[in-house]
């Protein structure tokens, strides 16, 4: 049981306990559940364009900067469609699918920025069709295909400083680094690309880099230092318009992280950037959506088994991956807290695997019961966006509230 009048580390205004109910964007959460059931996504619009406008504040101070939403931490249509009208802000895509997705909620040819790998043909037929969109091509075999559908057109190419970050430096989340990844050109090919792109008439007027995700202030320092890896391919590129920064920017994920101080983040950037007339993009998805969305479940089936007393809720791993998938630390919260002593139990899915598995020794009210509902928080990014059909147990609804 919270202390009173304590909050819990993730309470805020939009997310807290009301006399011990939950609110979420302004209603309880089991006032949501009456019209949809679980279980259910609830992204909180207001939310994703506060992060957005949070980012833009703090990149003002650079001056000349973009922001594209990189929508694979979350595609849910009417989200896309409230960023496009609510905030000044593009989309980064990896697909043709998002490409088209994007299109058809609103997003302009130079809206977008495109940076994906191992793409066909048929996709660099269509990048050449759109030439306004701006597109980061991460090895030489794009940029020599792509030539066979054009020329004279603007590319950005994206690097690999051999330098990688990820939340809590956890090797999986990092897409560069001691091994050797397919992300982007080494300095070792990159007068190559140089002069292949020179060759096809194309101008190259960005530097991309993604060097992984989910970092936080005590990393800011190895962010600063894979900044200053990028200067040597900057320094060779005449036509440089654009630095894009990838994503990466993380939330917090438990007790023991802090919010990602901004003004700090920002200084770093312009300490490597400033006075070189170069426009910085960046293009998050976690800190736009991740923290604007809950999965709420219910619990099916309470029973001990040997010493553990497990929790079955109605949604495995399948809906919400990351904690499987990457180790990232998982919050389940109840909706309404219940004025009782707490026990440690075994939060477990409906999926026959053994991987699912929410929560290990969590410390649950004495008196959760079979029907009570359990909310996870952090659910907005790369929750419903990376969810599979797996046991057919894929039946989740979405909802935007605004
Ligand atoms: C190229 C690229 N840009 C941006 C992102 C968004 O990363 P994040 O959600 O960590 O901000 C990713 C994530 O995989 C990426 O691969």
């Amino acid at each position: 049981m919270k202390p009173q009048n304590k909050r819990l580390w993730w309470e805020r205004q939009d997310l807290c306990y009301q006399d011990g109910t939950l609110f979420f964007a302004g209603k309880s959460v089991t006032d949501l559940l009456r019209t949809t059931g679980t279980p259910a996504f609830f992204y909180n619009g207001k939310r994703m364009l506060q992060n957005i406008g949070r980012l833009h504040k703090a990149l003002d101070q650079l001056g000349a900067h973009k922001i594209f939403y990189a929508i694979k931490a979350n595609r849910f249509a009417p989200v896309l469609t409230h960023i496009k009208n609510g905030a000044t802000c593009g989309v980064d895509v990896c697909s043709p699918g998002e490409l088209l997705h994007a299109f058809s909620c609103g997003f302009s040819c130079n809206e977008i920025s495109y940076t994906a790998n191992s793409m066909t043909d048929a996709e660099l037929k269509l990048l050449a069709d759109n030439p306004d969109v701006a597109l980061n091509c991460d090895s030489l075999s794009t940029i020599r295909r792509l030539a066979k559908f054009c020329s004279h057109r603007r590319i950005g190419i994206r690097v690999n400083p051999a330098m990688g970050i990820g939340y809590r430096d956890n090797e999986t989340l990092k897409y560069s680094g001691d091994k050797t990844t397919k992300f982007g050109i080494y300095r070792e090919q990159f007068d190559d690309a140089l002069q292949l792109a020179e060759k096809h008439n194309f101008i190259v007027d960005t530097i991309h880099f993604h060097t992984g995700c989910g970092y936080l202030n005590n990393q800011l320092s190895l962010f600063s230092e894979i900044l200053d890896a990028t200067h040597w391919f900057l320094d060779k590129v005449k036509d440089l318009a654009f630095v894009n920064l990838g994503g990466g920017l993380g939330v917090p994920h438990d007790i023991d992280d802090k919010q990602l101080d901004l003004d700090a983040w920002v200084s770093v950037i312009n300490s490597h950037f400033s006075g070189k007339g170069i426009t910085i993009c960046v293009e998050p998805g976690d800190y736009i959506a991740k923290d604007s969305g809950i999965l709420v479940l219910e619990v099916n089936t309470v029973e001990k088994k040997r010493n553990t007393d497990f929790v079955g809720v109605n949604g495995g791993f399948n809906l919400a991956i990351e904690p499987t998938f990457y180790g990232l630390p998982c919050e389940p919260v109840v909706p309404t807290q219940k004025i009782d002593k707490m026990k440690p139990v075994t939060i477990v899915g409906n999926i026959n695997e053994s991987l699912d598995v929410w929560k290990d020794n969590f410390s649950m009210p004495d008196q959760i019961e079979e029907g009570d509902p359990l909310v996870f928080i952090n659910a907005g990014g790369y929750a419903s966006s990376m969810m599979s059909n797996h046991c057919m147990r894929g039946q989740v609804s979405e909802n935007l509230l605004v």
